[in-house]
């Protein structure tokens, strides 16, 4: 914990799969004092919670998990990752699960507000970026207090498969997926990177292209094995990389959800562009000139994005 100079709280709402997994990162990372795993399902975050925190000796966590079923145990938190929700089964979209989501997203807000009102919200709940909205509009909180969680996982999902059709270390990968989470993303080509050399120097474009169409539908490849779920394990640590970067400050650059003023020519939707993460929230948006081919594809997932947020009727 001594990378933590003050006491932090980190609550995760929701302790279904992704849920579960945020919190195990989480304590596997220390990347909080305090953890908390909320759910109305009463003993199932009580349960969780009791079996990770016997992880403590394990893994060297010197703080507490603990699980309730009363959102007023938020109290206190800097951060709040928010997971409740359905997730997809096979045949379903994202956009399947809007109108049953946004009414829980809704409510775990208000109750986000109540309770620990001076928390910045992680937004993880499917579909991401109409949820992040949600939240926003809900909560009457500053744009930077309320972020959604996306790239940063689709950015994952997008280095491994180039790693691994390289034969190389996914850390030496280093690559940028932009806009909505869903098959309108943009995973930039020319700005993916190996060792610091371009990608495209080294794959041919229909291998490129291979791995894009991959990483665009890399959530639906996952929910078509599992046939009961989704994706959790790299969901959840994608959440709590993100969590992290605000309760220790660490200023990271990555790809999230931010509520655009302007910035690439683009207003009033969240959408995913890199940022810096730091205890401010979304301290920054880094903007830069996008190609024409890549502003037609980034206006195909504001599109996209628009046409979920109309569906939320908020
Ligand atoms: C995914 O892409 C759950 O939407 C999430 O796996």
């Amino acid at each position: 914990m001594n990378k933590l100079t003050s006491h932090k709280k980190l609550t995760i709402i929701g302790a279904g799969a992704v849920g579960a997994a945020a919190a195990q990162w989480a304590v596997s990372r220390s990347s909080a004092h305090e953890i908390l795993l909320v759910d109305v399902v009463d003993g199932v975050p009580q349960g969780k919670a009791l079996d990770l925190s016997q992880a403590a000796p394990l893994c060297g966590f010197h703080g507490s998990v603990k699980g309730s079923s009363d959102f007023a145990d938020m109290a206190g938190s800097d951060v709040v990752i928010v997971t409740a929700g359905l997730a997809r089964k096979p045949g379903m979209t994202r956009d399947d699960l809007l109108a049953k989501n946004v009414q829980i997203v809704k409510s775990v807000t208000e109750e986000i507000v109540r309770h620990a009102p001076e928390a910045c919200i992680v937004v993880v709940t499917n579909p991401i970026d109409a949820m992040v909205y949600t939240a926003y509009k809900t909560s009457g909180l500053p744009r930077n207090r309320v972020v959604g969680m996306a790239g940063v996982l689709d950015s994952a999902r997008y280095r491994t498969f180039i790693a691994q059709e390289l034969g190389v270390s996914a850390s030496s990968v280093s690559a940028l997926v932009m806009g909505i989470h869903g098959d309108h993303m943009l995973p930039l080509v020319r700005l993916a990177t190996v060792g610091g050399v371009p990608v495209t120097a080294l794959l041919s474009s229909e291998k490129i292209d291979e791995i894009v169409h991959r990483t665009q539908h890399a959530g639906g490849e996952i929910v078509g094995l599992l046939k009961t779920g989704s994706a959790f394990s790299t969901p959840g640590l994608s959440a709590v990389e993100m969590a992290e970067a605000i309760l220790q400050d660490q200023k990271k650059v990555m790809p999230c959800a931010a509520w655009l003023n302007g910035e690439f020519g683009i207003n009033g939707v969240f959408l995913g562009v890199p940022v810096v993460l730091g205890a401010g929230g979304v301290e920054r948006i880094l903007e830069f000139q996008l190609t024409e081919e890549e502003k037609e594809a980034l206006a195909a997932s504001v599109k996209a994005v628009q046409g979920q947020v109309a569906a939320t009727g908020l």
